[in-house]
């Protein structure tokens, strides 16, 4: 019989991620480690359940999934293992990781507010807060309230000003509202491209995705609209991660932290921009050209944890609002 030294062993990753630059990552990571990477994709939700119902036998060694909330929601549940490394704690900065080093940020996102320059002028934008105003009424296109990045963004308006104020803004957000919640990011601005609102609140990367879209009617809606990125004077616009942990069910936990380090080396952090637009973590790498299009920005820098630490209450209230 044949022992093969444990660090030949697969290193299976539970990802919410569906790029094809993902792969392409993973296999430059085996290239250099000799560690094979075996991918399960599944929804965010699904990947979760699996972990919780397969407990200590799951295969998985590493959750990769999009927003902090999920993230936090895994480390509540128990499923992630705390890892000590210093490049992670170096290279990402503070609020964008688990204060318990549990789960780690390797992207960011952010959530923005987009509009059409034929009916919106740049002196009319400011902050998510201002979109509560009247003047909006009947001209605000935005998903469902059953999406985490509108729970996310909804978790950060209770961290910056509590529970009283944010419900009053999604109230007042949803006065405004152009059509009930339908659909997704790429939906608010396929919307606004033909008229049925003004402004649209969605992630920066979807842009990018609809900007280099295959489809060129996609391509048509992005290049008709532009990007604002609400509350430069103050906190800045609310950011989210793409970020990942190590399972506590993992039998090789040291190769899983040597993957996660992989994430954060400059080869990979300059891979995300091109890829899929999403930012880097890592401070000083490189942007895509389109993302140095839209500009630089002010990012809100509350701990990522609170997002999860508020996703009930912002459910609950984003429920009373009557945001669909
Ligand atoms: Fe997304």
């Amino acid at each position: 019989m044949m022992i093969l030294p444990t660090f030949l062993q697969a290193l299976t990753v539970y990802s919410y991620r569906h790029y094809e630059s993902d792969q392409a990552l993973f296999k430059q990571f085996t290239a250099s480690s000799g560690i094979p990477v075996h991918v399960v994709k599944a929804k965010a939700d699904t990947l979760l359940e699996r972990l919780k119902a397969e407990g200590q036998n799951s295969p998985a060694d590493i959750l990769l999934t999009s927003d902090a909330a999920r993230l936090h929601a895994a480390q509540q549940a128990n499923l992630l293992l705390p890892v000590t490394s210093q490049l992670l704690t170096q290279r990402i900065p503070a609020h964008l990781r688990d204060p318990a080093s549990t789960w780690f940020g390797f992207t960011q996102r952010a959530r923005v507010i987009v509009y059409h320059p034929d009916r919106v002028s740049l002196d009319e934008l400011n902050s998510y807060e201002a979109l509560a105003d009247p003047v909006w009424k009947g001209r605000i296109l935005v998903r469902s309230s059953a999406n985490i990045y509108n729970q996310s963004l909804m978790a950060s308006m209770i961290e910056a000003g509590g529970d009283r104020a944010a419900l009053s803004w999604a109230k007042g957000v949803v006065a405004n509202m152009a059509r009930p919640p339908q659909g997704s990011d790429r939906d608010q601005m396929r919307a606004l491209a033909r008229g049925l609102g003004d402004v649209a609140i969605v992630n920066t990367y979807y842009v990018g995705l609809m900007q280099n879209s295959k489809n060129p009617q996609d391509r048509a809606v992005a290049a008709a609209l532009k990007v604002f990125f609400p509350n430069q004077t103050g906190r800045g616009s609310h950011i989210n991660i793409s970020g990942a942990g190590v399972t506590r069910s993992s039998q090789q936990p040291a190769a899983a932290i040597k993957l996660l380090e992989f994430l954060v080396s400059e080869y990979a952090q300059r891979n995300f921009p091109a890829a899929s637009y999403e930012y880097p973590v890592v401070e000083g790498v490189a942007w895509s050209q389109l993302q140095q299009d839209w500009g630089q920005f002010k990012s809100d820098t509350i701990s990522l944890k609170s997002l999860g630490q508020h996703n009930l209450s912002a459910v609950k209230l984003l429920t009373q609002a009557g945001w669909r």
